[in-house]
This record gives structure tokens, sequence and C-alpha cells, in this order.
């Protein structure tokens, strides 16, 4: 099937993520219930991936901390991806909470929530009863569903079932997701959601800049492993994938490259990181971050001034 290796970078992402954990990069208690251990990463996919989840939620942390327990929170392509678990040991609390992903990935999910009581425990909710099936799961504000999001009749039907409120603050999250699905079907997700959602922050992380030799090699890599890139029109440079949220009608959108994002972060934190593993040179950790970026766009006035200072 066409769609398999692209459900088979969810293991390759989890895999990194969990290696990154195990070495202290930084803490998720959960990531080990979903991926089993796989070989030790170079130190730059180490840092790279860092970058990349304390990057997405640094504009977690501000998106929430303006919509509070009024936000809802959706993550496109979300695999394994282990924040709802993580914010409820940090007691933040969110008014709707939905993870979308191919039937196969959020089947295998499923089964790991279902196994494990750590994270069975976390998301019952003793006033309502647990809905599931081999592929679907929703308890109280919880919700995990297999949906392919180039459906988009699909999809709003499945996100209706999710009791999603069209007026509450929304936070979309697609992590390395859009660049596998068809330039078209993304233009007409992206329109619906900005048509449906009074108030909503889409955090977009994904390749950029990549009409270069780094960013060729990259690509070659996933054509390798036979990946379709049907949506790679996008990440040509920072103003396509800004301008992919535009032509779908956002009021705004700005992208950073991950050099910016990177030394964004907390400095005490990064000279923390440096310290884990040692870097040869220099050269790869940047050539690496010049092919990713974090896009933010908005809709409405309440969100638009998400900065990374
Ligand atoms: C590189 S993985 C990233 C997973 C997760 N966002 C993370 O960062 O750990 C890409 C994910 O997007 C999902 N995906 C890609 N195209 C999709 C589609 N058309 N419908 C649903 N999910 C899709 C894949 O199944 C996979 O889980």
């Amino acid at each position: 099937m066409e769609d398999e290796p692209i459900q088979a970078t969810n293991d390759d992402a989890s895999e990194c993520k969990r290696c990154a954990v195990q070495l202290g990069y930084w803490q998720d208690n959960y990531i080990t219930l979903f991926i089993k251990p796989t070989e030790r990463r170079t130190p730059e996919i180490n840092r790279g991936y860092y970058a990349r989840v304390k990057g997405v939620e640094m504009f977690i942390e501000k998106f929430l901390k303006k919509a509070g327990d009024q936000a809802q929170i959706i993550n496109l392509g979300c695999g394994f991806d282990t924040l709802y678990w993580r914010l409820k040991d940090a007691d933040i609390n969110v008014a709707n909470y939905v993870e979308l992903d191919f039937p196969n990935v959020t089947g295998r999910k499923c089964y790991a929530i279902k196994r494990h009581k750590q994270l069975l425990e976390r998301i019952h909710d003793p006033d309502s009863e647990i809905r599931l099936s081999s592929t679907d799961l929703h308890a109280g504000n919880y919700h995990l569903i297999g949906v392919d999001l180039r459906n988009l009749k699909e999809f709003e039907s499945k996100i209706i079932q999710a009791e999603i409120n069209y007026t509450l603050p929304t936070l979309f999250i697609a992590e390395c997701v859009l660049v596998y699905i068809e330039s078209e079907c993304v233009h007409k997700l992206l329109s619906w959601i900005g048509t449906k959602f009074q108030s909503s922050v889409f955090v977009n992380y994904e390749m950029v800049n990549l009409h270069d030799i780094f960013g060729n090699i990259m690509l070659e890599n996933l054509k390798a492993r036979g990946c379709n890139l049907a949506g790679i029109d996008a990440c040509k440079n920072l103003e396509t994938q800004q301008e992919r949220f535009k032509k779908a009608g956002w009021d705004g959108a700005t992208a950073w490259d991950m050099i910016k994002i990177y030394h964004a972060l907390p400095s005490t934190d990064r000279h923390r990181v440096e310290k884990i593993e040692f870097l040869d040179e220099q050269e790869v950790i940047v050539q690496l971050f010049q092919h990713y970026c974090i896009c933010v766009a908005w809709n409405g006035t309440e969100f638009a001034d998400l900065d990374i200072t």
C-alpha cells in the first residue's frame, strides 16, 4: 500500500524521540510506552529533535497561556505524540484534545493506551464512559481518531464525533505531516479550518529550503524509503510556507527556520543540552536547522502576536 512508508515515518520519529529522551534531552515519561528501543541516533539528530519538540512546545505554551482552559488542541498526523499526557502531568487542562492519524497508526496507539495503565488512567474520566473501537478512542475530553486527512468529508464527520466546538480558541499542530499530503488537499483542509473556527492558531513544523545540495540529500533519503512527498511545493522556502496559509484565507502567518527557533529557546536549557553530547563540527547541525522550520498561522485577532521573543 502506498501509504505504508508514510505511516512508517511515525516509527522513525518516535524512535528518535525515545532515543533523545533516554539521553536526557528533555523529559517524557510516556514515549517508551509507545515505541521499542532501537539504535542510538547521531548527536545531530538528537539535538534536531530537541529543537523540534521544544520549539513546538514554546508556541503551545504561548497559546495555552492566552486561551486557558477553554482551549482545544487538534493534532493532525499525531503519530505517537505524548503531549496530552505531559500536559496532564503539568496540571494543564484543556476543553478538548483531539488526535488524528491514519487508522493503522491510531489502531496501534489505541492498543498501547489500552495496555498501559499509566496511559489509560490519565485519559479516564470517571464521569463519562470510554468509547473504543480498534482505531478510535473517546474518553472524556480525549479523542484519538483514525482518518485519512486527504478526505475532508470524513475529517469533518470525525471531528464532530469528537464534540469539537467551533467557537472555542483552537490550536492545530502538524509535525512533519503536510509534506506527505497533496497540495490541493492541504489547501482545502486549511481553507475549511480557517472558515469553520472563529479563533485558531496553526503550528506547523516541516522541511524548508529543499532546493540545495543538503535539501536534495534529505529528499532522496525520503524517496528511497518509498515516501511520496506530495506536498513538497510549500517547503520551498519560508515565504511559501507562509503563503500556503494566506492563500487558504488565514489572517496571517510567520515562519522561522530552526536556527532562529533554537536560539529562542531558554539559554540555560540549551547550554545543558549542549553538554549531553559533543558535536564534532557545527556545520551539520547548522545545515539541519536551516532545512526545517516552524510556521505559525492565525485566524482572528486574539493570537496575532505569537512570536519567538
Ligand atoms: C513524520 S510522522 C510524525 C508523527 C508525529 N506528528 C510526530 O512528530 O511525532 C508523520 C505522520 O503523519 C501521518 N500522516 C501523513 N499523511 C496523513 C494522512 N493523509 N492522513 C492521516 N495521517 C497522515 C503519518 O501516518 C505519520 O504518523
